[in-house]
């Protein structure tokens, strides 16, 4: 992932321009200039395959899953264990059991630090998270670790925003009962080492959690090539609708845990003196779940496969090259993350104004992208920063963007020198 040339079969320029009119919200202006929507890691817009597949979805095949008896439901159920199986496809996992929706990555992560934290961890017992999480890695141990007793440890990263990975190997001992690694980091775009660190840890008996929601959209996931034990991902990160996520498990990890949350759907019988709970997944699917979002989750997983994620990646290290080349001309701007390995996130700061007024002055040229800590306040401390701008690609971004991106940044130190 680090060069461009990585996935020789970029998207041509036409491609990009026929994959831009999928997307409605790009046919707007804003302040009267064509949007450069650069937030993507934030979310992801819709193509109309995803728009049309719910919208269709409600107005013929609508009904409650896996209760009814009538053909309705049953069509309903059918579409949306289609979300799951196309899950199972995209994250190229064994069996489609493995795969548990709710409602994205958090949901995921908290569902497993409860339930697992609960299960297998005692006083004194270890997590291992890393200094470059998002809140989402954080905060579900921090709670976990306030329930069982158990310390949270941290793995430190360098300044070019790259994991330690001595230091990381070095943290794990005979009280670490889970490592939670993010992927690909939101707020300075490093690309980890999953697989590495998978070895390492499985050395020890020590399972990998891995927070996929950065890099699920943005390359090829196949969880059993990567080696980790729990992979959780958003749906609305790649291009389908919010609300909706999975997380993988493997089989015999899932099947020793707890259920987390009560209620209907997730057990096998219920009697005030005894519960006893349904099997995996649908244990931990308790209520009615997003219905509508499965199916929308299993269109943008077409939509990305039609494409090919290879090539989406491949189109995104471009971008990603030439934007950071790009900003190397603007005076007293600097990177914050530059990592060998990156995706295609480009965080910075200008010493000439706060990131939020860069960000102001970029929408009024049309350029959308993220000012703040972007939910991620310990990389802001780790870099002596209260918060970046970041540009965030996607997909059907463009050459013409990252001149958007570029010529409002010399808009700003225009304005503010
Ligand atoms: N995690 C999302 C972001 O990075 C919200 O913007």
């Amino acid at each position: 992932m680090s060069t461009a040339e990585s996935f020789p079969t970029r998207l041509t320029e036409l491609e990009v321009a026929r994959l831009r009119a999928d997307f409605p919200v790009l046919e707007q202006k804003f302040h009267g200039r064509p949007l450069a929507y650069l937030d993507n890691a934030n979310t992801t817009q819709k193509p109309r395959a995803v728009i049309d597949a719910e919208s269709h979805f409600y107005a013929t095949d609508y009904a409650g899953v896996h209760r009814a008896v009538y053909e309705l439901a049953e069509r309903a159920t059918r579409a949306y264990e289609a979300g799951r199986e196309a899950m199972r496809r995209f994250l190229h996992a064994r069996d489609v059991h493995e795969i548990v929706l709710l409602r994205g990555t958090t949901e995921a992560i908290n569902l497993v630090a409860s339930s697992f934290t609960r299960a297998h961890v005692a006083p004194g017992d270890e997590i291992l998270i890393t200094e470059m999480e998002h809140h989402s890695n954080i905060v579900p141990w921090q709670l976990a670790c306030e329930a069982s007793g158990a310390r949270l440890v941290v793995a430190p990263i360098d300044d070019r925003g790259e994991l330690v990975l001595d230091a990381l190997e070095g943290m794990i001992g005979p009280r670490t009962r889970m490592v939670a690694v993010v992927h690909v980091s939101n707020a300075l775009g490093t690309l980890n080492p999953v697989r590495e660190i998978a070895e390492i840890a499985h050395a020890r008996g020590v399972p990998v959690l891995v927070d996929g929601a950065q890099s699920a959209p943005h390359m090829p996931i196949d969880v059993q090539a990567l080696g980790c034990d729990f992979f959780a991902l958003s749906g609305h990160k790649m291009y389908g609708p919010s609300g909706i996520g999975a997380l993988w498990g493997r089989r015999e990890l899932l099947e020793a845990l707890p259920p987390w949350q009560g209620g209907g759907a997730m057990i096998e019988s219920v009697a005030f003196e005894k519960t006893t709970y349904g099997p995996i997944p649908s244990r931990f699917e308790a209520g009615t779940p997003n219905i509508a979002g499965a199916v929308g989750l299993a269109a943008a997983v077409e939509y990305l496969e039609a494409i090919g994620l290879e090539r989406i990646a491949s189109h995104e290290q471009q971008l990603l090259a030439w934007a950071t080349e790009a900003v190397r001309e603007i005076p007293g701007l600097t990177v914050i993350g530059t990592a060998a390995e990156k995706a295609g996130v480009l965080s910075f700061v200008m010493d000439c104004a706060h990131p939020h007024d860069v960000a102001t002055i970029l929408d009024r040229e049309g350029v959308a992208v993220r000012a703040g800590h972007h939910c991620a306040q310990p990389v802001m401390q780790r870099f002596g920063v209260p918060a970046t701008v970041r540009a965030s690609f996607g997909l059907y971004n463009t050459r013409e963007d990252v001149d958007a991106l570029v010529a409002g940044l010399r808009t700003v130190v225009e304005v503010f020198r």
